[in-house]
């Protein structure tokens, strides 16, 4: 893979300026030295953002495991590609060689071919951090499948809407899994969910905790046996560069969640690059991303980036907290890892524990660290760079998105500092604009907007499944001829960007993205709420946590166990991930005089911050605003 050889900040805007003033030859450049193609394309970008339409290598064929695998084989098929490190620290840890790769995920790309699933067909993938769920994601892209992974920590009820919106015709599980000292049941999620779905022929299950489970006859179907029967040799499908690769749901601020549409070629270009870029990855590393193939992190950083550069990528089972908080140091100790990507919210989680999680491990292996997923404050970033990185790690914060597939704005190692709460600078290719209120574009530094971007990049999702129209609606129509983030940023007088955070109704939990939306929904359901708002407000650990602000309809009814009640209904329609951290019963919300609730004012109560509310006075009802912050935490 190029390595682009920045040694300076100099040399990165001389880089920089290339792929901005000539996109066209940047990007083919890479792809073509890179890569190997089944055809060459017949025009490298073709777009237009009023439609909005992207396409990338247009006219080119491929298949993206051959990248990922059989190109390695020759010189590379003993290397470790998957180190599998279980959820028990006292289980052996697996390393799954090219080689070995490249015959399981055959065996289970002819199992799929066995249960009729064919090229385009959408597959549902629900397993926990096991080998299973990176090999059944490569098996879906070996025959041209698309798989739509759903986090194994949604509900029954968020995985059905989730299989229904796709029209998935199989789920992948697996018994179960376990996660730090729990463990979950899998398979009878699995079940709940397909009672609401009419679409799945099959299902695939893969023994991991060896619980009793209920096998649908006809339809179920344990995995081992079928892998064991099916040859190890499969032909990859040939894709056309536009063709989809996969499909990944995101929180909206309203509506149901987007499945947004990634399409094979300019994923697998730009995955690679940045990978190779950002990560720094040399051919005996060890690298490992903490995040799980449920989001777009997994996706990109663990599967698809460090695979196309033969790298050795690490999938752990487990939580940061068990057996206890030195779980993460103890894995970078016993293998030895090189660069280590996680999430700002495990930083702060385990920076509370104190340093004797930390020291009794040898972290001198440790070359990169990075973050990911929302922003991170500067006491998390100086912990992370004195206590882990011992100074002498740079520290790569990365901002990007499920939607742009891959590292939008983030340091580039040893060529330039990295500053606290700063990802700073955009990637090759990628053309940031802060937008002002009336739509119009502020130029210059030491200012703040909403984050747009300009020009195409080749892994921008390219649609959401089955609504274009919702995919123009909500990325292309507030700024013309722009995507927008929905993000606020600002540039510092050195041209570096700083995220500020969402500035739409998705509020970042722990690094999730939620939308406000579909956890009032489920609220609401509750026969004695009558309405319902949630916001979001500063904490310490997760970054931001979620405030429910609950109007009953029987207001005698006040009870914590109602309390409950709530948390577990957002559970079940979503997940345990979104239940609200406060609660407060509320005599009325805000709202102006067209009936709209005024959020701004929640917020601003929730976070403790009311001594500007600005004027109440138009509100149809100022008078509870005065009763809600008497009464709130
Ligand atoms: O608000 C930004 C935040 O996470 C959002 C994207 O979330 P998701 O699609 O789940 O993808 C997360 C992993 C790529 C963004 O709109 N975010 C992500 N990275 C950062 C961030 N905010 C600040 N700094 C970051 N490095």
């Amino acid at each position: 893979m190029i390595n682009f050889e920045i040694k300076n900040l100099k040399e990165y805007h001389e880089n920089y300026s290339e792929s901005v003033e000539n996109p066209e030859v940047f990007w083919a450049t890479i792809a073509k030295e890179n890569f190997t193609w089944k055809r060459p394309w017949t025009q490298v970008l073709d777009w237009d953002f009023s439609i909005p339409n992207v396409s990338w290598f247009k006219g080119a064929q491929l298949n993206i495991t051959e990248n990922c695998i059989d190109r390695h084989l020759i010189i590379n098929g003993n290397k470790t590609a998957i180190l599998f490190e279980p959820n028990n620290p006292n289980d052996p840890s697996e390393a799954i060689s090219y080689k070995e790769l490249h015959k399981r995920v055959n065996q289970f790309a002819n199992v799929l071919k066995s249960k009729g699933i064919q090229k385009g067909d959408r597959v549902c993938i629900y397993l926990p951090m096991i080998p299973e769920l990176a090999i059944s994601v490569l098996a879906c892209a070996r025959i041209g499948a698309i798989h739509s992974v759903v986090f194994a920590g949604f509900s029954a009820s968020a995985l059905s809407t989730r299989i229904n919106d796709c029209d998935c015709k199989m789920v992948i599980t697996s018994d179960g899994g376990f996660r730090g000292a729990k463990t979950i049941n899998l398979k009878s999620i699995v079940d709940s969910a397909l009672m609401d779905c009419n679409g799945i022929e099959s299902v695939l299950v893969a023994k991991r905790i060896h619980s009793d489970i209920t096998m649908v006859r006809g339809r179920d179907f344990w995995l081992e046996p079928l892998l064991e029967k099916a040859s190890d040799e499969c032909e990859a499908t040939v894709m056309d560069a536009e063709d989809p690769l996969f499909i990944l749901y995101t929180s909206g601020s309203t509506g149901q969640p987007k499945g947004m549409v990634h399409t094979t070629a300019g994923y697998m270009v730009y995955a690679a690059y940045t990978f190779k870029n950002i990560f720094q990855y040399q051919p005996k590393d060890v690298y490992w991303c903490t995040a799980d193939i449920g989001w777009i992190t997994g996706h990109s950083y663990i599967v698809y980036g460090p695979l196309l550069n033969g790298a050795t990528t690490l999938m752990f089972e487990g939580v940061p907290s068990y057996p206890d908080y030195g779980r993460f140091w103890s894995i970078v100790e016993k293998h030895k890892v090189s660069q280590f990507y996680t999430a700002p919210t495990a930083i702060r989680a385990l920076a509370k524990e104190g340093l004797d999680a930390v020291t009794p491990y040898d972290l001198s292996s440790l070359k990169i660290l990075g973050t990911v997923g929302e922003p991170i404050n500067e006491e998390a970033w100086h912990w992370y760079n004195d206590h882990i990185g011992k100074n002498k790690c740079p520290i790569v914060d990365t901002w990007w998105q499920t939607e742009t597939g891959g590292i939008m704005i983030s340091p580039i190692p040893n060529s330039f500092e990295g500053k606290p709460a700063f990802a700073t600078l955009p990637f090759m290719g990628i053309q940031p604009a802060l937008m002002d209120e009336n739509g119009n574009e502020i130029k210059g530094n030491s200012v703040e907007g909403r984050l747009c971007i300009k020009f195409p990049w080749p892994s921008m999702a390219r649609t959401i499944w089955g609504n274009h129209q919702r995919y123009k609606e909500t990325y292309f129509s507030a700024y013309d001829q722009k995507y927008f983030t929905g993000d606020g940023a600002l540039r510092d007088e050195n041209g570096h960007y700083r995220i500020t955070g969402r500035v739409d109704d998705v509020i970042i939990v722990s690094g999730h993205n939620l939308g406000t939306a579909p956890i009032e929904d489920a609220i609401n359901e509750h026969p004695n709420v009558a309405e319902s708002a949630i916001v979001g407000y500063p904490h310490a650990i997760k970054g931001s946590a979620l405030y429910g602000f609950v109007t009953l309809k029987n207001s005698h009814d006040l009870t914590d166990t109602l309390k409950t009640e709530i948390n577990e209904l957002i559970s079940k329609q979503i997940g345990p991930i979104a239940k609200l951290d406060k609660i407060q019963f509320t005599s009325g919300l805000p709202k102006t005089r067209s009936g709209k609730i005024m959020r701004r004012i929640l917020r601003k109560i929730a976070s403790q911050d009311t001594s500007n509310l600005g004027d109440i006075s138009t509100l149809l009802n100022p008078e509870v605003v005065d009763t809600i912050m008497k009464n709130s935490f």
